[in-house]
Formats: C-alpha cells, structure tokens, sequence
C-alpha cells in the first residue's frame, strides 16, 4: 500500500512534455556565500547557490528563477520584493550573486530557487532558505572596547551586564568580539557552541566578531548578560559586544560595552580562570568560582559579591582592525571520547591514552578535597618510563590545573587553550584513577569533511587517514604547522604544497578566502609578504616558495568556482609575483631560507642542535625561481579568467623569461638533469613544465635512476615530495611513484606508521627529543592529493571550475584491486570506484546534477568499453569523444554510470 502511494507523484513526474508538468530535478541545500542560514553576512552581493538532484541521467539546469524577500509570508505568497531575478537562462547553480534592492545593516532576507531542467521543465520552489545582513558599517556599532581598570592582572576576565526585558520580542542579536577569545554566556547557559572564538587574525588590521540569534536565551525580566574573556593570540583581554532587542511592538533596546558609568554599566572581574596560555595551558582554581556570577535576579550574584571584587568595566585602547563578520566556520569541539587506556607508571601518575594524536584538549571528571590540585600534562609521545614526553614541545608547557572546589562531582574542561597529544598524564587525581575521569575533546574549525578515499592497499588508507587527521589538528581559524609546540603559525611555504590535499580532504570554501584576508594584512607597499601569517615567526619577506598566497585564489576558483576571491586579491597576488621578479637577476632569485625544507637528514644541512633542515643538495636560487615562474603562471592563468589581458601577456612574458633563465642556470647538459640531478630539481622542473620537449626523456629517467638507486625512497623534503609523485605519474611512471608511496622502511610514510604515528611528522626521522620534531605536522601531506587525483581520478578542469566540469581520470596501477572515491563538489557529490575483475577494469561514476564529466577509461582495446551493458558510445547520456593512448575518452552528463573494458 505505502509502496503505491510513494509512486503516485514519481509517475506524475514521468509524464513528460504537457504544460504545466513540473521536472522531476529538485533543489536543495541552498547556501548564501557558502553557508547554510547565515547570520552576519557583510557582502552587500552576497552570493547564492543550490544543489539539483535527479535520478535521471545528464540532467542539468537551463534556467533559474531567484525570489528574495523581506518576509518569509512574502515570500510564501511568491513575492520577492527584495529581488525577483525572473527567469534567468543559465545553467549557474552556484556563485549566483544577489542582485536585488541594496541590502541594509541587520537585514533578513527569506529566498528559494526554481529551475528549468534539460527539458525546460520547470521544478517546484526549493524549501524557503534565509539570511541576515551584519553590522556594515563603524557607524553601526554603538559599543566600545572594554576591559580592566589599569593593573590587569593577567588573568581571564569575567563581563557582564544586565538587560531588562520588557515586552514580547520579534529579535534579539548578540554581536561579539572578545579578545584573545571570549565565551558569551545569558543567564547562566553558553550561547551557542563556538570554542576558541573568534578566529585569529591580525587584530590591529582586522577583527572578527560573531553573531547570534539569542532569543531563546532571553525571559521577560531581568536577563544577565556575561562575557568571559581569556588572552588567546591577544594578550590584555578585551570585550566589544552589543545586544540589540527588537520588540513585537517595533522598539528597539541596544545593550553596548559602553565603558563607563552609563547605565546599564557593565562590570568586570577575575575569576578562577588564574592562568590562561595557548602554548602553556590553563590554570582553574574552582574555589574562586563567583556563585551567580552570570545569573541575574535573585539568583545572581549574593548581593555582597555584587559590588565586591567587580569594577566598572572601562574603555581601553582599541584592537586597531576593522570589524568584520566572522565568515568562515566557528572552532567547535567536532568529537569527543573515552580514552583508550590509562596507566600507572608512578605512584600519583596515571597516563591515559587518547590512542590517536590530535588537537584539542581534555575534560576532567574528579571528585575529591576542597583544594585539591589535579594537573594534566599533554603530549604526543611518551618516555621510557610510561611518563609524558615533552621535550618536543620546547617552550610550551601544555598544562592544565583543576583545583577542586569539593563537595560533588567536579566536571571541568578549559576553554582558552587547545593541545596537540594522544598522551595526557594526571597527575593528583583523588582516588583510583579510570576512563571515566577523562573525556578526549576534540578541537578545530567546525569545517565539513569533503572527500573519501579508500583502496585494497590497506598501506594507502593508513596514510589517508594519517594526512586527514593531521591536517584536522591544523585547521585552527589559520592553516597551523602544528598544534603542539610553541608555534602553531600559518607558515606560508608549507601551505603551497598543503592546500590541494586540504581542498580535498576538506570544504574549505569560507576558510581559503578569511585566510587570504590575512595574507594580505601582512602585504607591505613592496608587494612582499611574510613567513608566518598572522605574522610572528620567520622573515619578512616571505620565503619565495610562499606561491601559496595565489594558490589560496587559484583552489578557491579551481575547487569552488569563485571568481570574486581571485579578483578581490590579484592586485595583491601580482604585487607579491613582482616583488620577487624585483628580486631576481637575469630571471633568477637568489634568496631565500627555507627551501625544500626537511629533507631526510642525509640530505640537510644539519644546524644547531640537529635542527637544522634546510635541503643539501637543492639548492634555494633554484627553487625560489622556480617558484617565481609558478607564481608568472598563476597570475597569467588568473588574468585570462579575470579577462585582464595585458596582465595576461605580461605574466605570461615574464614566465617564458624566467623558464630560459631557470634552464641556462640549471640545466646540465652532461648529466641529463637540473641542479644536482636530484629528484627535488628534477621533479620540481618537470612539474612546472620548464623541461624542453627533448630533454624530457633523459630528466624522467635520472628522476627513476635516483628513485631506484635509492631502494625506491624519496629525497625531498616537504615542497618536493608533491612534486616528486606527480612529475613521476604524469610522465608515465606510475608504477616508479607507487613504489615510493608503498615503501615502509625510512623515509617513508610507511616507515611513520610503523614507527607507531597516528599523525604526520615534521621529519622523515623518528625524533622525539627538544629538537624540531612535531608529530602532527600537515606539510608531508601533500600525497593525499596525489591518492585523489591519480588514484580516484577526481580532478576539476580549470575550464569549468567548481566541478562544473569534472575530469575523471583514475590511473589503474596494476598492484591495487580496486579503490574507492567521493568528492563533494558544489554540485553535489562527485562518485569514482574502480576495481579489476577478470581482466576487465570495472568503472562506477556519479555525476552531479548541472555537471558533466570527461572520462578516460583505461582500456587496451577502446572499441571494446561498454556501459550499463550497451558498448558506451551508444549508451544514454555518453558521448565518445577520442582514443588515447591507454584510454578512451568519454563526455558524460550527471547519474550513475558503470563503464567496463578489457585491460
Ligand atoms: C615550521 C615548519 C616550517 C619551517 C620553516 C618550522 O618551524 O614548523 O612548518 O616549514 O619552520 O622554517
């Protein structure tokens, strides 16, 4: 019966062609610049995109109808009083940018989505989607920085205010920024489940603040209002925030930090956060706890502790930035767990073991003497005698301490410092210590996971999934080198061969564009930008292999189709390309320090303290021009898109200058190969594309030589290990690059989880003393892009970018069975599997809906490829379009496909 019923409308649907037939596409998962409801969106255009679904093969869009209005009853009635697109013919499904009545401060705007499908029918209106405008511009805000009356102790700070409630409200907004970071709390309860809030930036250039919707927390009456604020990368806490009511009536009531002794006055204290460091941990002393301190009423605070130990919170200096929206995705605790085991190594000693290495920190469960002081030390590996090891942290002390305040059960975990472990010793705990007593929380910017790939080489997934949860502990509001040590800095060299495996294994559409922001705060009138952005460690200028910062606009486009991104910054992107052309002699750079930084040690330099890891044998004039060129290229590739063409011709002019320069200093005409004929040199010419037809043969065979001579073990360090696999797989030696990727004996990646890593080392060394060694380090992880690309096949062609076009070209090595891949692209999901059977090669593909894929299905015998059973080019929805050698190729529109062929 139910069966029945759910056919009905799918036969309606069938029906084709009659006016008034509606398509049986749908769309959904609307999104307005990249997120789902927004609040505090401060693009006056912000952009829209929804996703189709179908069960029918190459479906696609023809048209569009957009509805926005200023209600959602407005917008149920089908008026879109704000913008009305009518009928746009198109098949853009994303980065469709509002063009409706200029948007105001606070706006809310309600909208949904029709299209016209392949036929030209039209669908039903999605599911009504909204957003909300932030506060646009200085004049907008009333409130002011507060902080302490001079003497800060050093401590958290502990805000708050009351608001009186005192009719029925329509809206109630919560606009906040506390520096370092601030937890905002109404009545008692945490507002909403940010962690580590807001993103770090350069404060002096620009602040984030967040927004909430924070209606459900307020009652009619007295509400308290309360701010914790903690030093986070600021130091001197301090707190920006505004509550704004609209009642049903239409009034409004603005509660601003005001500073001063206007009413409502907000106050501010200490508290029993006593000590609170990124690098060093958190100091909570429960005893100090104010009751009431965030309730308000007869609740609140005794009326003795009202007046005492609080002052009147005051103006203070601002932060000096521009308040910005928070755009990308709040840090959020994404999973917490039991830990694995604990052990007793000393008396007093209890080591738990998380079982994985990650970021975030520990929540303490305890019950025990007022006064008791329980400590928690965190660490990746431990010694030999069963305690933490934290040598490798240098300087940051990574401790927490509770003390208990008695009397019940204490929970208790920190809120203004994260940790990079798998081991947290416990040190004080009151009775015998269980899995109970701890709770693994872990940390990072709440962005989605966005690709799977899994193989039959178990080997392969172990790596996979040591990259993914390494480049998890790394996403911390900046792409962090670490989230252990005394570092933890967005280091621009790592971030150029980091990211394509980051914009797979991640939707990092809202976190790309916030972090070029702050490449471009630390951009100077020369163009140059530096090291480590925020900028704190390393040099100004910018090592010359920072080709990052026009990476982030390239994958923003590639990746997600965003043109604004890219047109936004590449005046910045240019000004740091001629700044390093400024740099360079007859096409040649000549500076730069890090190089293909941390090789194996053979091939480093080796510095103070072993430290040292700068490549031996490649040398930096090399690789800064190399880089340079890439940088020539990208500006070119950038300029086409943006239809600049003089900025076309120019970049593409001083390229060509730059790949003669880079082949008369380097290549060696006697050896066959560039620099020291090494696999960095070699792999990062071929790569590039600087290798002249001819010399092509000799450079991939001493590339091979060099693999093979070294048992099948890479030389390179974190830049050219990317390039390394790629040069090798795009010159026809897969096979050559699959060795090197399922080698187990140093150095390897194979050779790390062997050792026992659960995430990626800085080293290719097993080091675990105070030397540079983090163990949670994404910058060898670049070989996850190559599992995606090469092995799924999953590729976005800079033609159609977003996946509007997918290139699906998986290569089929002859030691994997099969594999398995997904992508979520802005279309939707994105299918590549394969595996062998009987010597056919077995291809399942998925399509979006508004997308199309070009094929290569590897086959040796291109006449013999057939699909859902029929020989391919007739089957519905593929088009053959050629031969090549090894593969044929195929254009198919969205569904599911299973293509086979003899190999
Ligand atoms: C960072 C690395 C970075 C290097 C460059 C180290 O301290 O951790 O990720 O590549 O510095 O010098």
């Amino acid at each position: 019966m139910t069966r029945i019923l759910v056919l009905l409308p799918l036969l309606a649907f069938t029906a084709s062609g009659a006016p008034g037939d509606s398509s049986a596409v749908s769309a959904g998962d609307l999104r307005v610049e990249y997120a789902t409801n927004p609040l505090g969106i401060d693009s006056l255009q912000p952009r829209l995109s929804w996703v189709l679904t179908s069960a029918e093969r190459a479906q696609k869009q023809t048209a569009y109808r957009v509805l926005v209005a200023s209600s959602a009853e407005k917008l149920d009635a089908g008026t879109g009083d704000l913008w009305d697109s009518g009928k746009v013919a198109s098949s853009q499904s994303t980065q469709v940018a509002y063009g409706g009545t200029p948007l105001a401060s606070r706006q809310r705007c309600y909208w949904k989505v029709r299209v016209w499908d392949k036929n030209g029918l039209p669908t039903r209106y999605s599911a009504t989607a909204s957003w909300e405008m932030g506060l646009l511009t200085p004049f907008h805000w009333k409130a002011r920085w507060v902080g302490y009356p001079p003497g800060w102790p050093g401590r958290a700070l502990y805000f708050r205010a009351d608001l009186d409630v005192a009719k029925p409200i329509r809206r109630a907004r919560a606009y906040v920024a506390g520096l370092g970071y601030c937890e905002l709390r109404i009545n008692g309860a945490r507002v909403g489940d940010h962690v580590l809030d807001p993103a770090w930036t350069d404060y002096s250039k620009r602040v984030l603040y967040s927004t909430y919707d924070v209606g459900s927390h307020l009652h009619p009456g007295k509400n308290a209002i309360a701010v914790i604020v903690g030093n986070g990368w600021y130091g001197m806490a301090k707190l920006l925030a505004q509550i704004e009511l609209t009642y049903e009536d239409g009034s409004t009531v603005t509660l601003p930090t005001n500073g001063g002794h206007i009413h409502p006055v907000w106050s501010v204290t200490s508290g029993p956060i006593l000590g609170n460091s990124i690098y060093d941990g958190e100091t909570y002393d429960a005893r100090l706890e104010k009751t009431g301190w965030d309730l308000a009423g007869p609740e609140g605070p005794a009326p003795a502790d009202r007046t005492e130990g609080w002052d009147v919170a005051v103006p203070v200096e601002p932060p000096g930035g521009r308040l910005v929206s928070q755009s990308l995705e709040p840090i959020k605790i994404v999973e917490s767990f039991a830990p694995n085991s604990v052990s007793r190594p000393a008396l007093g000693i209890a080591v738990y073991d998380a079982g994985r290495n990650l970021a975030g920190w520990a929540e303490l469960r305890a019950q025990g003497e007022r006064g008791t002081r329980v400590t928690l030390r965190f660490a990746e590996s431990l010694a030999a005698d069963g305690t933490v090891n934290q040598e490798n942290l240098r300087k940051a002390a990574a401790t927490d301490v509770y003390v208990l305040k008695g009397g019940g059960a204490e929970t208790w975990e920190p809120r203004f410092t994260y940790h990079g472990f798998r081991y947290v010793q416990v040190e004080g705990l009151p009775g015998e210590p269980g899995l109970e007593n701890l709770r693994i929380k872990v940390v990072r910017s709440a962005v989605e996971p966005n690709g799977t790939i899994e193989t039959s080489n178990d080997l392969i997934n172990r790596i996979q999934q040591m990259v993914w949860r390494t480049e998890a502990s790394n996403l911390h509001g900046v792409p962090t080198d670490c989230p252990q040590r005394d570092e933890r800095q967005g280091w621009m060299n790592d971030l150029t061969v980091r990211l394509e495996e980051a914009v797979y294994n991640f939707k990092l559409n809202r976190f790309l564009p916030k972090f070029l922001a702050d490449v471009r705060d630390t951009q100077d009138a020369d163009g140059a930008i530096t090291d480590t952005v925020p900028f704190r460690w390393g040099f100004r200028p910018a090592d010359p292999v920072s080709a990052s910062y026009l990476l982030l606009a390239w994958y923003q486009y590639l990746h997600y189709g965003d043109t604004r991104a890219m047109a936004e910054h590449f005046d910045g992107l240019k000004a740091w390309t001629a700044y390093l052309s400024r740099r360079s002699q007859d096409g040649i750079v000549t500076y730069g320090n890090w190089g293909d930084w941390s090789p194996p040690k053979e091939f480093a330099v080796l510095g103070d303290l072993g430290t040292g890891a700068v490549s031996k044998n490649t040398p930096v004039p090399l690789i800064s021009t190399g880089y340079l060129y890439y940088c020539s290229r990208l500006v070119a590739s950038m300029a086409q898109v943006l239809g600049k063409e003089e900025d076309r011709i120019k970049h593409e002019e001083l390229a060509r200058r730059v790949a003669s320069a880079f082949n008369r200093e380097f290549w060696n005409e006697q050896t066959g190969g560039y620099g020291a004929n090494n696999q960095a040199a070699n792999s990062f010419a071929l790569f590039l594309g600087l290798v002249p037809e001819s010399r092509i043969p000799r450079v991939v065979e001493n590339l091979v030589r060099d693999v093979r001579e070294h048992g099948n073990h890479l030389t390179t360090g974190n830049l050219c290990t990317k390039y390394l696999l790629e040069a090798l797989t795009l010159n026809g030696r897969m096979d050559v690059a699959y060795d090197v990727v399922n080698q187990t004996s140093y150095p390897s990646w194979g050779f790390m989880l062997e050792s026992g890593a659960t995430t990626l080392w800085e080293r290719w060394e097993h080091m675990t003393g105070g030397q540079m060694n983090s163990h949670n380090h994404p910058m060898m992880g670049s070989v996850s892009a190559w599992f995606y690309k090469y092995l799924g096949g999953i590729n976005a062609d800079p033609a159609a970018p977003g996946f509007k076009r997918i290139i699906l070209r998986p290569y089929s090595e002859k030691r994997l069975e099969w594999v398995r891949s997904s992508y979520t692209s802005p279309h939707g999901l994105i299918r590549s599997s394969w595996r062998r059977d009987n010597g056919a090669f077995i291809y399942s593909i998925t399509v979006p809906v508004n997308s199309t894929a070009t094929v290569y299905v590897p086959t040796a015998d291109p006449g013999r490829v057939m699909e859902g059973g029929k020989p391919a080019a007739r089957s519905d929805g593929v088009r053959w379009v050629k031969n090549e050698k090894g593969a044929a190729v195929f254009e198919i529109g969205s569904g599911d496909y299973r293509f086979s062929s003899p190999l």
